[in-house]
């Protein structure tokens, strides 16, 4: 289970604002259009002190909305029988948003002040979105076709190493089956954006030699806890989703084939990489790890690559937020430009480096949860074409 350490509860008026712009930011560009509940309710804290204040018990840089909410849904799924529930379809609710949700929620966090204020205090954000593994994919098949042949896989920031079974799935992609290596009890979804060939998108699967996780806080997925804790973060609409991590979770489980490693991606990664046998290249997968991290970690991370990259050949793939792509790496010349500034969407991108050589591709945009995705259309695609907000369209 993922700790975090202990920081006394209370905050600066500083602090409060910036957590009343977080949850209005939240609300605006990643509820809009996908959960009215966390849309409704990040309105809601946002304009309500008490409710915010409860993040204050929670160590700075974990202050986020997704942990509020995490850690109601944890109660809640204790608690199915709750006046709240009713408003979340993954505990069998089936209340439409209305003008009693805010008040029923800042209830529910009164009644059950001194559990969520303990969860609040231990616990860190700890997400496994599988749908990611389509952009890793889209990596896979961009890196397979420059450097042809087997890849070893490692992800950075992997939680409880889901994406690290990104054969293991099957994919529909824009509602076209994609090939498949295994037949899977596990469907991975997502739409498509622009004028690409659905079924063309994803390429054969490629061959992976051997897969590692890197987290700070990795996810032991034969705790309970821990499992009720990363189901904790499916958002109330997304029932179909709980059923999917819940299908990942006991594939990794039965047929356990990752390895996830307590590690700081911004130390650690280098020596783990020289760590791996073999000598075919090595992936490094991230997606949400950049915002994890300050300007100065986020160049650090790349300072590892960059090390690992002088013994062996090495591909970052990555879905993240353009802005903290361009701030983590400079040398990534098509984000010198508003692509930047776009980052209420993800970047994903493959920047493969080798001893003496170095070749950067930017492959789509998306939205941060896979949702989507937009191919780019040409090599040097800046996305203009792809509107603003990720619900948008
Ligand atoms: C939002 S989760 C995303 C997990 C996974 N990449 C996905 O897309 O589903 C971010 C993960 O990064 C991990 N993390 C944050 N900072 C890290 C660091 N410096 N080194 C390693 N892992 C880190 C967290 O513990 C968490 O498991």
């Amino acid at each position: 289970m993922a700790t975090g350490p202990d920081h006394p509860a209370g905050g600066t008026d500083i602090e409060v604002q910036r957590l009343q712009r977080l949850f209005r930011f939240f609300a605006a560009t990643q509820c809009r259009g996908r959960s009215p509940v966390y849309e409704t309710l990040s309105e809601g804290i946002a304009d309500d002190d008490t409710l915010l204040d409860l993040l204050m018990a929670t160590p700075g840089e974990q202050r986020r909305p997704s942990l509020l909410f995490a850690a109601v849904n944890l109660l809640l799924a204790s608690d199915p029988g709750s006046a709240l529930a009713d408003y979340y379809p993954t505990h069998g609710g089936r209340r439409p948003v209305d003008g009693l949700l805010v008040p029923t929620f800042a209830a529910f966090c009164a009644e059950h002040r001194d559990e969520l204020t303990r969860l609040l205090r231990s616990r860190s954000t700890q997400t496994n979105e599988i749908r990611r593994c389509v952009a890793l994919r889209l990596g896979l098949d961009h890196v397979h076709r420059l450097w042809p042949g087997p890849l070893a896989l490692v992800e950075a920031g992997a939680s409880a190493g889901l994406n690290l079974l990104v054969d293991r799935y099957r994919y529909r992609v824009g509602g076209q089956e994609a090939s498949s290596a295994v037949a899977s009890p596990v469907t991975i979804t997502c739409e498509v954006r622009g004028s690409a060939p659905a079924g063309q998108i994803l390429g054969p699967v490629t061959e992976i030699t051997r897969r590692l996780g890197i987290d700070r806080h990795p996810v032991d997925l034969a705790d309970p806890i821990a499992r009720a804790w990363l189901e904790a973060f499916i958002w109330p609409e997304q029932a179909g989703d709980l059923a999917t991590l819940r299908g990942a979770i006991d594939l990794a489980v039965s047929a356990p084939a990752v390895t996830v490693v307590q590690g700081d991606a911004t130390a650690d990664t280098a020596r783990l990489l020289g760590e791996l046998p073999g000598r075919e290249p090595v992936v490094v997968f991230t997606a949400t790890l950049l915002s994890y991290l300050d300007a100065d970690a986020r160049t650090a991370f790349v300072a590892q690559i960059e090390q690992a990259a002088a013994r062996r050949p090495v591909a970052w793939v990555f879905a993240e937020a353009p802005g903290l792509v361009a701030s983590a790496d400079q040398g990534l010349a098509a984000l010198t430009g508003p692509l930047a500034q776009r980052n209420s969407l993800f970047l994903v991108g493959a920047s493969l480096r080798g001893p003496g050589r170095r070749d950067d591709a930017l492959l789509a945009m998306a939205d941060p949860y896979l949702r989507w995705l937009a191919p780019a259309r040409h090599e040097t695609d800046d996305f203009q074409w792809l509107p603003a907000h990720a619900n948008a369209g």
